[in-house]
């Protein structure tokens, strides 16, 4: 069964809605670890719509879990990402206007960027995943930089239904295929849920998957228990090698 990474970024969007201390992302972060997830993943953006610098710094602190720093190749959010201690780093593209990360980096125009970034960051003792649209060519890019992992984006097969949901369902089966043969470790996220995680969790070589709506909408309307255990559950009924 894939790690179960939660996105504790909703959690502060709602704190930011009043600029308030509550709800605080990173105690309600340590909650979804003990109610069994495996690591947490953060997105400080340039804007600061929802994580601060100092959640960064304070999750860090709270827990010896595996802590994924998702940013973007900005120079300012990379000199964080270097500084931070951060156990994984996912690498994204940003756009301003967007509500939320909309599609994969491009790798192949951002290359000259990510040749700096991936080692630097390695050389900081991070795993290094960049977060690519399930195309060849993006992971066939993401090789050559030196990136250890990708994060499949998920977006596409979640927002399907249908033959096309099958259509991207087969398209993440051949680029994880594609990813493995040429030594690239897999990991995948956005828009899953709990209806249509299991798939996703079942493809071979699948490493860790990064949820965080779905998990913090279930959450308010079951209980934080309910959502991440129930979730887990369907990972691991899923059966993935
Ligand atoms: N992975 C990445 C790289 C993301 O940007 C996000 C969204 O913050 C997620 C996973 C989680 O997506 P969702 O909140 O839709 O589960």
């Amino acid at each position: 069964m894939p790690r179960l990474h939660v996105n504790i970024d909703h959690i502060a969007t709602l704190r930011q809605a009043r600029r308030e201390t509550i709800p605080d992302p990173v105690a309600w972060g340590l909650h979804c670890l003990k109610a069994g997830a495996h690591g947490l993943t953060l997105h400080l953006r340039k804007d600061r719509r929802h994580i601060q610098d100092a959640d960064v710094t304070r999750l860090l602190k709270a827990t010896d879990a595996l802590v994924n720093l998702e940013c973007s190749l900005d120079p300012e959010m990379m000199g964080i990402a270097l500084e931070s201690g951060a156990g994984a780093f996912c690498l994204v593209p940003e756009n301003r206007s967007e509500i939320t990360t909309e599609g994969g980096l491009d790798v192949i125009a951002e290359r000259a960027r990510l040749l700096e970034a991936v080692p630097a960051l390695t050389e900081r003792g991070g795993l290094v995943s960049l977060f690519v649209d399930p195309d060849i060519d993006q992971l066939d890019g993401a090789r050559e930089v030196g990136a250890p992992f990708v994060e499949l984006h998920t977006g596409s097969y979640a927002n399907a239904s249908g033959g096309e949901r099958e259509a991207e369902l087969e398209r993440l089966l051949r680029a994880t295929e594609h990813a493995t043969s040429i030594g690239l470790r897999v990991n995948a996220g956005h828009g899953l849920d709990h209806g249509n995680v299991s798939p996703v969790a079942a493809l071979p070589h699948m490493e860790e998957l990064n949820i965080g709506f779905a998990l913090v909408a279930r959450a308010v309307t079951h209980g934080l228990e309910e959502s991440i255990t129930s979730m887990l559950h369907l990972m691991d009924a899923a059966g993935s090698s």
